[in-house]
């Protein structure tokens, strides 16, 4: 369990702490679910993608988990950070992130993004289509540009499929000419520089060598791209995608190591080809922040169905943690203040919501006195969960509580009934208050 937890958890009698806190206590006074984020954890994970590439070469990917103090926390650090949308780079803002170092992704960016982007002056935009190019030029965004790449090496966990005809969203194939076309064109924009390249090749990657694929292919292109036209990418931005562990089974790679493994492939690859080495740029997400958290929920109701399975139910579920719904996304659970407890027959942790698929674990051994009232623990829940959460059947979504040194501080405050209700309208189009 110690790999999956925070850096700081301990257990104290037979009960979680974390940052100093009780994990009682915490969701005592905060309420459940509860996502518990620790803060040491964060920073230890940041410092180290600083140590492999440099802090201000690494962009935490704002998809996995981004809120003010998420982005006040990444200045401090000295990181860059990495937005899709408008309302990321809103709330980056807010938060007084520098500009310069953001990164602006998304395949469907709008006018008015790209408007806010050049009103913020936003240090880099990833295009990610010719749509995109027209409409960078009609705005007259002065952003570095990155091109964004379908090297056809697609990697998810332990394995990767090479694409032949890089079937994806996201931006441009290098078969068919189709990335040097897009090349040909970003390079004719007046008032933005084409800097480099971007690469992001999957997620839960835990086998670095789909990294070497696409970097070999990355290099194949960068050689006719000079030949053609005369391009020399100065930087080299390979996205995210270092994995976690979320269970008892999996290790978490190290991203120094991983990272190093990552530096030397690109060396041989663009020293083999005669291309000056570019700079190196990463994108975690999940790997600074999936195991800095854990959430936290209160058992509601035990359903026993002699023969079957047994369903124990908290007051959470899909709408704070959709991963397992809709990825199969496994994890761990243990009960918060009986962690001494001995393991019981599997079980099967649901959700609260009006959906037979609202499972969060489907096999999982609780102790096998599980009650009523008992606070249950599901670890590496940083990444993809919050950011992803919803309102289904008006849940109000969780509060993110930020614990170091034995303070918390609610960093995401907990949705009330006012908030599910505030923009509803009458029949007759009537605010409610
Ligand atoms: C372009 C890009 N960069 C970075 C990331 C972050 O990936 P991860 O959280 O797996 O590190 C993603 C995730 O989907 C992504 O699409």
């Amino acid at each position: 369990m110690r790999e999956i937890l925070p850096d700081t958890a301990r257990e104290v009698s037979g009960r979680l702490e974390i940052g100093g806190l009780p994990a009682g206590e915490l969701a005592d006074r905060y309420g459940t679910p509860l996502v518990v984020l620790d803060r040491a954890t964060f920073e230890a994970r940041a410092r180290a993608y600083g140590k492999a590439l440099g802090a201000d070469h690494v962009f935490y990917a704002g998809k996995a988990l981004c809120c003010v103090a998420i982005c006040e926390l990444l200045a401090e650090l000295g990181l860059g950070l990495d937005v899709c949308t408008g309302g990321e780079l809103e709330t980056a803002t807010a938060a007084g992130f520098p500009t310069e170092n953001i990164v602006f992704h998304g395949n469907n960016k709008s006018s008015a993004e790209l408007q806010q982007a050049k009103d913020f002056a936003v240090g880099r935009i990833v295009v990610d289509s010719l749509d995109e190019l027209d409409r960078i030029e009609a705005i007259g965004a002065t952003s570095d540009l990155l091109l964004r790449v379908t090297p056809g090496v697609e990697a998810h966990t332990h394995e990767f499929v090479q694409t032949g005809q890089e079937d994806s969203k996201f931006g441009f194939g290098l078969e068919g000419g189709v990335a040097m076309d897009a090349l040909k064109r970003a390079l004719q924009l007046k008032a933005c520089n084409v800097v480099g390249i971007h690469v992001h090749i999957g997620s839960q990657i835990f086998e670095m060598s789909a990294f070497d694929l696409a970097v070999k292919r990355l290099a194949t292109f960068l050689a006719r791209a000079r030949d053609e036209l005369d391009f020399t990418a100065a930087e080299l931005n390979l996205g995210g995608g270092l994995g976690i562990a979320h269970n008892e089974d999996e290790m978490t790679p190290d991203p120094v190591g991983s990272w190093d493994r990552i530096r030397a492939a690109v060396e041989r690859e663009f020293k083999a080809n005669g291309l000056e080495v570019p700079e190196l740029f990463a994108e975690p997400g999940r790997s600074i922040v999936g195991s800095a958290a854990v959430t936290l929920y209160r058992v509601g109701t035990i359903k026993k169905i002699p023969g079957v399975r047994t369903y124990v139910s908290v007051d959470g579920g899909m709408s704070d943690n959709i991963r397992p719904a809709l990825y199969g996304a496994r994890y761990e659970a243990f009960l918060a203040e009986r962690m001494d407890a001995p393991k019981g027959p599997r079980v099967t942790l649901s959700g609260k919501h009006c959906e037979s698929g609202d499972v969060l674990i489907h096999d999982v051994h609780l102790p096998a006195d599980t009650a009523v009232g008992d606070l249950v623990c599901i670890p590496a829940t940083g990444a993809y969960t919050f950011s992803m959460a919803s309102n289904y059947n008006r849940v109000p979504r969780p509060a993110v509580v930020m614990v170091w040194n034995g303070e918390a501080i609610e960093i995401v405050e907990r949705e009330t009934d006012y908030d599910l209700l505030r923009l509803d309208r009458r029949l007759d189009g009537s605010s409610l208050t």
